[in-house]
């Protein structure tokens, strides 16, 4: 069974200090730092870009997960890449190509995931999985922190992890988007092993960050 990791999403950090939210972050055990990137076009909100991620990069050792909500995206990747991403995750929507969407990312020499909304089939990806290193399922519609969490795409991940054993594959599954202390138990039973995670972690207990990326994942 993969180790169960936390990805807490900045989008509810304190935008004036997020180099600071960056460290507290990695001090209260995160596994990586999952940022969100928003394009006003894609999705209907806005937020940073490559300069600012690579200003940010500078605060930690862990790996920076980029989840890029933009179209085009293809050419952008390697920018992200340049900004110091270490997970780079489109959406299929955001491209016209997605094979050589992904294979731009693996030239990079960095993780490629492909991200699926709440209403995106995973057939859209079954032909190209022996690539992906990351499957990153949407539990929310993308482009605001803070929604409810939408149960029925755990049936997803639970499919994608019987693919993976059947053809001895070794992605990651990854959740997103209203994530809390009791769903992250049913996303972990389904397969997900890495919680992507806003609101719960730097909301809850009066922002006790490290006691918040424990209780996710404990099971
Ligand atoms: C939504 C983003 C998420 C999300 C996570 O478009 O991809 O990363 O903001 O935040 P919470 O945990 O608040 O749903
Ligand atoms: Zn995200």
């Amino acid at each position: 069974m993969k180790k169960i990791k936390i990805s807490p999403s900045i989008l509810s950090a304190d935008f004036s200090e997020l180099g600071n939210e960056i460290k507290r972050l990695e001090k209260g055990g995160a596994d990586m730092i999952h940022v969100d990137v928003m394009d006003g076009h894609f999705v209907p909100n806005l937020t940073i870009g490559p300069p600012v991620i690579k200003a940010l990069k500078k605060n930690s050792k862990i790996p920076f997960d980029v989840h890029l909500m933009i179209s085009p995206v293809h050419k952008y990747i390697e920018d992200y890449s340049n900004a110091g991403a270490d997970i780079i995750t489109i959406h299929p929507e955001g491209t016209d190509n997605l094979k050589s969407s992904i294979l731009k990312i693996k030239e990079l020499n960095k993780k490629a995931g492909v991200s699926l909304n709440p209403e995106t089939n995973i057939d859209v990806i079954l032909n190209e999985l022996d690539k992906i290193d990351l499957i990153l399922i949407m539990s929310v519609n993308p482009g605001f922190g803070g929604q409810k969490f939408m149960p029925e795409v755990l049936a997803k991940i639970k499919e994608l992890k019987k693919i993976r054993d059947e053809r001895k594959l070794d992605f990651d599954i990854e959740i997103d988007g209203g994530i809390n202390f009791e769903n992250s138990k049913k996303a972990i039973e389904a397969g997900a092993n890495i919680l992507v995670s806003g609101t719960t972690v730097f909301k809850s207990n009066n922002g006790d960050i490290k006691k918040n990326i424990e209780l996710l994942k404990s099971k």
